[in-house]
C-alpha cells in the first residue's frame, strides 16, 4: 500500500466492515493533555472573526425563507474551523455573508473588530465550482487580484510565482486552466485567494467535486499550507470525515431554520494523519456528529409500506 491517500482509503473501507460499538468509545468531550493545552493556547490568541445574532431571511415568490437565525460564534487567529450541517441549513448563506457577498437581515459580522459590509481583500474565497478565468494562464489568474489592487506588475508576478510554488504548481505557471486536473485547479484557486494575504480564508465545499483519493490529498495539502502561513480558515463541508480530519473546531448547524447546534472541539491530536481514522477520539467525534446530523428516527413496523411489484416481463416459463 503506497500513498497516504491510499492508506486512508483502506482505513475507511476497513471501518465500514467493522462493527464499532459506540458504547465502548470515550466521550468526544474527553481530551488528552496535549489537545487541552492546544485549545488553551488557541483561546489566548486574538479573536479574528465574531458573528453576533446573525440572521438571514430571503424573500422569494413563495414567501419568506428563514435561512439562518441567531447565529453566534467567534474564531481565533490561525484556527481552522469547519462548518457542517444538512443540505439547505444555510452553510453557503453564512459564508457568503461573511464574504460580504450577501447582506444579512439581522445581527452583525466583525472581522478584526470591524463590521463586514461588503467584499474585501481581507477575505479570500474558494468555492466548489472552478472559478478560474479560462482565458488566462495559471500565473495570470493568480496575478489578477494583486494587479487589481494596484500592485506593480513585477511584484504581482513575483508573488504569484511564490504562491504557485507553495501549492506545488510552479511547473504549470504558463498552462491554461483546461489543461489542469480538478485538484490542480483548486490548488490554483487557493493560491489565488492567498496571494492577497487575507486574514481569513473562506472555503465553501472546495473539494466537493473531486474524487475521493484527490480529495484526501487536497486535505493533507491544505493542512500543510495552513501550517506554514498565518491564516485563519473557515471551511464548509458536508463530509464528516473531512471536517474531523481538518478542523480544530466544528460548528454544527441544523436546518429549518439554520441555527447553531453545537461547536465541537475536535479531540484528535495534531499533526493529523490518515491512520487516526480508527482512533478512539476520531470515532467518538464521528459518532457525535452522526448523532447531531442524522438523529435516530422512530419507525415502527406498521409504517413500512410493502413494495408494490409489477411484472415487467412476458417470458412465461416461470424459471427465475
Ligand atoms: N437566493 C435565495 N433566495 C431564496 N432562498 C434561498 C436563496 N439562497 C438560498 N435560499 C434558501 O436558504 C436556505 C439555505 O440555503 P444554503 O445557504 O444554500 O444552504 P446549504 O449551503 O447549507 O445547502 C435553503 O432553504 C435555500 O433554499
Ligand atoms: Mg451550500
Amino acid at each position: 500500500m503506497g500513498s497516504v491517500a491510499e492508506q486512508k482509503l483502506m482505513a475507511k473501507d476497513e471501518m465500514e466492515g467493522m462493527d464499532v460499538s459506540t458504547e465502548q468509545l470515550p466521550s468526544y468531550l474527553q481530551q488528552s493533555d496535549a489537545v487541552r493545552e492546544r485549545f488553551a493556547k488557541i483561546q489566548q490568541r486574538e479573536v479574528i472573526l465574531e458573528v453576533k445574532q446573525l440572521g438571514k431571511t430571503y424573500e422569494s415568490a413563495q414567501g419568506k425563507v428563514v435561512a439562518l437565525r441567531d447565529v453566534n460564534f467567534s474564531i481565533h487567529r490561525r484556527e481552522l474551523v469547519c462548518v457542517i450541517g444538512p443540505s439547505g441549513c444555510g452553510k453557503s448563506t453564512l459564508i457568503r455573508m461573511l464574504a460580504g457577498l450577501e447582506p444579512h437581515t439581522s445581527g452583525e459580522v466583525l472581522l478584526d473588530g470591524k463590521p463586514v459590509d461588503g467584499p474585501g481583500s481581507d477575505r479570500g474565497m474558494v468555492f466548489q465550482g472552478y472559478t478560474l478565468f479560462p482565458w488566462l494562464t495559471v500565473k495570470k489568474n493568480v496575478m489578477f487580484g494583486p494587479e487589481m489592487n494596484n500592485h506593480g506588475k513585477l511584484e504581482a508576478e513575483r508573488n504569484a510565482l511564490m504562491w504557485l510554488d507553495l501549492v506545488g504548481l510552479s511547473k504549470f505557471a504558463d498552462a491554461y486552466p483546461h489543461q489542469l486536473s480538478g485538484g490542480m485547479k483548486q490548488r490554483v484557486a487557493i493560491a489565488r485567494a492567498l496571494v492577497n494575504q487575507p486574514r481569513i480564508l473562506l472555503m465553501d465545499e472546495p473539494f466537493g467535486a473531486l474524487d475521493a483519493q484527490t480529495r484526501i490529498k487536497m486535505q493533507t495539502h491544505l493542512l500543510d499550507i495552513w501550517k506554514n502561513i498565518d491564516v485563519t480558515i473557515l471551511f464548509i463541508t458536508h463530509d464528516l470525515d473531512e471536517a474531523i480530519f481538518l478542523a480544530d473546531r466544528i460548528l454544527v448547524l441544523k436546518a429549518h431554520p439554520g441555527e447553531v447546534q453545537e461547536f465541537i472541539e475536535v479531540p484528535v491530536p495534531r499533526p493529523r494523519h490518515p491512520g487516526q481514522i480508527s482512533s478512539a477520539e476520531y470515532l467518538a467525534t464521528k459518532a457525535r456528529l452522526e448523532e447531531l446530523i442524522h438523529p435516530p428516527v422512530e419507525v415502527s413496523e406498521d409504517d413500512e409500506v410493502k413494495p408494490h411489484m409489477i411484472r415487467f416481463t412476458n417470458i412465461v416459463d416461470n424459471v427465475e
